[in-house]
């Protein structure tokens, strides 16, 4: 099937020779051309070129999408989210404003353990529709490709509970979806660390990697959470079932899972709010994306991670929303690249790169996602009419999408 979008004012996101991810000073060029026409054949992106060359002569064409003159951006890449979980956590956000931090809150029984006996008493199904209604609220703002984690089940069965319904989504969903096992999330109540990080390596994992309900394996590996001794123990058990790490590190100290995940050859290593510079040298030459969630300081009230010196060092940076009900209950991936802008001071090229390209790097998905590209899967978003691209994180509360495009439906 053949189909042409036209009256697009820019096309936005453009990669000619594409890359699997873009690194320092790449990432300030983010290609567009005015006054664009894109075809897409059977679902993937075929052609597309200005207007003011002339359009070529393309026979059959199935359909015509109009873009009544808004730009076209690929859709948002985004690697890190925890969307699966029962209920909302509101009251903690009121402990907090009360002067309580995240730590002190885990800590009182509160945090990940709360959102764990939420979802132990919610059915499968119950689940599935609450974090397909968080799906399609954050494909409606762009998410075209997403990463989706356990780690609210911390017993077997409720994990299993947690990765069929990530599976029940890849299933059903437009959006591409990538599901991480992180039964590392927490200790279970009633267990010790030791007793916990048992059950993960013995009996979690193995279950997992024989069902195939995970893509990737994801550990807490930080101070009060999991040690970098307990990281490199899980990570190694889910290594011979192929699952590849990304892992959360530095978000409460600098914890030494940035090391522990290069060595263990991490797909990307997540939050980093404490990063030392030195750390920086560690990513250098890694196939690991650092991958920063400011969303995640924004709501906690913490730092936010050290974007523009990774940048200028010549690092790959990633950025996504981390959407989940304890630190970041929002999936707003134009508002994570406004946050990029304005507190990690990228530029807004750079920021839409971290929030397209490189997040797509992060789940092992940029041959496919990412871009406007040749070949690629035809995943975009229609904005309004808008003045140019660095509109997009200047206007932080502005709605922009139009509409949707996934494998080239329109929804
Ligand atoms: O990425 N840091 C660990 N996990 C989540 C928070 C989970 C929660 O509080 O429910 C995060 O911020
Ligand atoms: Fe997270």
């Amino acid at each position: 099937m053949k189909q042409l979008v036209k009256n697009i004012s820019c096309l936005t996101g453009i990669e000619y020779k594409p890359k699997p991810r873009l690194q320092g000073k790449e990432m300030a060029t983010f290609n567009t051309i005015d006054n664009a026409w894109l075809l897409i054949e059977d679902g993937r992106i075929a052609q597309f070129g200005s207007m003011a060359d002339g359009m070529p002569h393309i026979s059959d064409i199935d359909n015509t999408i109009d873009a009544e003159g808004g730009m076209v951006l690929p859709s948002w890449c985004d690697s890190h989210t925890h969307i699966v979980y029962a209920g909302s956590r509101e009251r903690e956000f009121v402990d907090k404003i009360n002067g309580l931090s995240y730590e002190e809150i885990a800590k009182r029984g509160g945090g990940i353990l709360n959102s764990a006996d939420l979802l132990h008493n919610t059915s499968e199904d119950d689940l599935y529709r609450q974090a397909m209604t968080r799906l399609d609220e954050v494909i409606r703002k762009g998410t075209g490709c997403i990463e989706i984690k356990s780690g609210y089940g911390l017993n077997l069965e409720d994990e299993l509970k947690m990765l069929r319904v990530i599976q029940r989504m890849k299933e059903s969903s437009p959006a591409k979806i990538v599901s991480t096992f992180l039964g590392a999330h927490a200790v279970a109540r009633g267990m010790s660390q030791d007793e916990y990080v048992e059950l993960i390596i013995n009996e979690m994992i193995p279950e997992v990697g024989r069902q195939r309900l995970a893509d990737f394996v994801d550990v807490f590996c930080d101070r009060g959470f999991f040690t970098t001794k307990d990281t490199a123990r899980i990570l190694e058990a889910a290594a011979t079932w192929g699952m590849r790490p990304k892992i959360h590190a530095d978000e409460l100290a600098s914890s030494g899972g940035v090391e522990i995940g290069v060595k263990h050859n991490a797909l990307s290593v997540d939050h980093l709010e404490s990063m030392t510079v030195e750390e920086i040298d560690i990513l250098r030459d890694s196939n690991t994306m650092p991958t920063l969630l400011p969303g995640t300081s924004f709501f906690l009230n913490m730092p936010y991670g050290k974007g523009r010196k990774m940048i200028d060092a010549g690092l790959g940076v990633a950025i996504a929303s981390d959407y989940n009900p304890g630190s970041t209950p929002s999936g707003d991936m134009k508002f994570v690249v406004s946050l990029a802008c304005i507190k990690m001071r990228l530029l807004p090229n750079e920021a839409l790169n971290a929030a397209t390209i490189n997040g797509a790097f992060a789940m092992g998905e940029s041959k496919n996602y990412g871009s406007i590209a040749k070949g690629k899967v035809a995943n975009f978003f229609i904005t309004t009419p808008l003045p140019s691209v660095y509109y997009i994180p200047y206007a932080y509360t502005t709605p922009i999408v139009n509409k949707v495009v996934l494998g080239g439906k329109v929804l």
